[in-house]
């Protein structure tokens, strides 16, 4: 094959990360998608392929000719922290998010059963508990600091056996990770935060691990030591790359998905007041929100191997970002799909993503936010928005609110 490789500019004339695409992705997402299948973009990580459509959205990430080995262009594109980020690197890349088979099929195997629905199901009582305690009393708060931002953490360190106390800095090295990565061109400074970061999540787990061996518990850390025991999980990096990725993979977007929940029901009230009515429609109307706000924007992949996409050459080592939030709102997937409808069918949601990657954490996800919105719902009949502007924190990647100011209206007194 000859073909030349043609990279053309994207569609749009203007950048699509300016202040409007952050409030409002939605309207760039759909020049991409009526403009062709394929476009290259200068503005991502120093030059990679955009795909925005449903269809190819879900097809990249079921093609192993795209690799998920990734990490090494996100930490070398900064030059002046290619030294200094050795560390990072050797220890993200061994996540089992950013490998190919076998290594991955191998990895995710040890974790799969920890995931299970019999697994998942202890976890209610102490959810509904803890919702609860920290809605206690409240008739006016911030929904993200109240609940979205401490629930999904403390789950994660239900999950990997941590106990409360330990807690404390899980946010800040996330919020560290999440900048770095979605920052689609990246600065020194955040890749030493996130490195720092990093570092000081792998001391944590460095430490749990050693008292963890001495008393193993039925958490997924347990399960990574004894797999570890039987030798099909490597002891040091690899061990530890997991550790860190599960907490920042699970911290970070359940809170999103909680927080874009809560704002996209309150901003559509007759469907707030019809899941009142009709509580058995909370299954399909978190799948709605996932469809509709992703809290996973995109995810990324290289080429492994020269091929033609839609008349396309790609080269190997191409990045390409598969817009999972562009592809959620394609109407040639979803009739109508800048409507928000509680009472609409999604199938298959590409937000967890799609083939040998897909989120391993979807159903402990999709059990805690039917929890919480089912408890807010009960508790907070009279639930409003105090701003009607949403408060986008700006990530490209994780769509999330960095506030989410509500107010219970309090019935007046005949
Ligand atoms: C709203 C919540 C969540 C969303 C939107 C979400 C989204 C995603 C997506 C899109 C992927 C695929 C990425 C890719 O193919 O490149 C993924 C993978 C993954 N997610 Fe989630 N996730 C969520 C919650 C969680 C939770 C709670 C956990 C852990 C308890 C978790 C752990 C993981 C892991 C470990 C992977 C990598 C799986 C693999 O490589 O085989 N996620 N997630």
């Amino acid at each position: 094959m000859s073909a030349v490789l043609v990279r053309q500019p994207l569609s749009p004339s203007r950048p699509i990360f300016d202040a409007a695409f952050f409030s409002d992705p939605y309207p760039t997402y759909a020049e991409l998608r009526e403009a062709g299948p394929i476009h290259w973009s200068e503005e991502m990580f120093g030059g990679a392929w955009l795909l925005a459509r449903h269809a190819d959205v879900e097809s990249v990430l079921r093609d192993a000719r795209f690799s998920a080995q990734r990490t090494g262009g996100w930490v070398m594109q900064s030059q002046q922290a290619r030294g200094e980020l050795r560390a990072f690197q050797q220890l993200f890349a061994r996540a089992m998010l950013f490998l190919d088979a076998p290594d991955h099929t191998r990895i995710r195997s040890v974790l799969n059963a920890g995931f299970r629905g019999e697994a998942l199901q202890r976890f209610v009582p102490p959810i509904e508990r803890r919702v609860d305690e920290l809605l206690a009393g409240a008739t006016e708060f911030d929904f993200m600091q109240a609940l979205a931002q401490p629930l999904p953490a403390e789950v994660m360190a239900m999950l990997m056996g941590i106990a409360s106390i330990d807690r404390c800095d899980f946010a800040a090295w996330s919020a560290d990770l999440a900048a770095f990565i979605g920052a689609t061109e990246t600065s020194p400074y955040l890749a030493q935060r996130a490195q720092a970061s990093l570092l000081a999540m792998r001391r944590y787990f460095e430490q749990l691990i050693q008292r963890r061996r001495l008393a193993p518990g039925d958490d997924l850390v347990s399960r990574l030591l004894q797999a570890e025991s039987a030798g099909t999980v490597q002891s040091g990096a690899e061990l530890l790359a997991q550790c860190a990725m599960l907490l920042f993979a699970g911290y970070e977007t359940t809170r999103n998905l909680l927080g874009n929940g809560l704002q996209v029901l309150l901003s559509h009230p007759e469907q707030w007041q019809r899941l009142q009515r009709e509580p058995d429609l909370l299954t399909a109307a978190v799948r709605e929100v996932l469809r509709y706000e992703s809290p996973v924007q995109y995810t990324g992949r290289r080429v492994a191997t020269d091929l033609v996409l839609h008349g396309q050459p790609l080269r190997r080592g191409d990045l390409v970002i598969a817009l999972i939030g562009a592809a959620n709102r394609d109407p040639r997937r979803y009739a109508q799909p800048d409507r928000f409808d509680i009472t609409r069918r999604p199938g298959d949601l590409l937000s967890f993503g799609a083939g040998p990657h897909v989120c391993i954490g979807a159903g402990l996800t999709l059990m805690e936010a039917e929890v919480v919105f089912g408890r807010l719902l009960r508790r907070y009949p009279r639930l409003h928005l105090v701003d009607t502007e949403p408060r986008w924190s700006g990530n490209p990647v994780y769509r999330g609110l960095s506030t989410l100011p509500v107010r219970q209206i309090v019935a007046a007194a005949r």
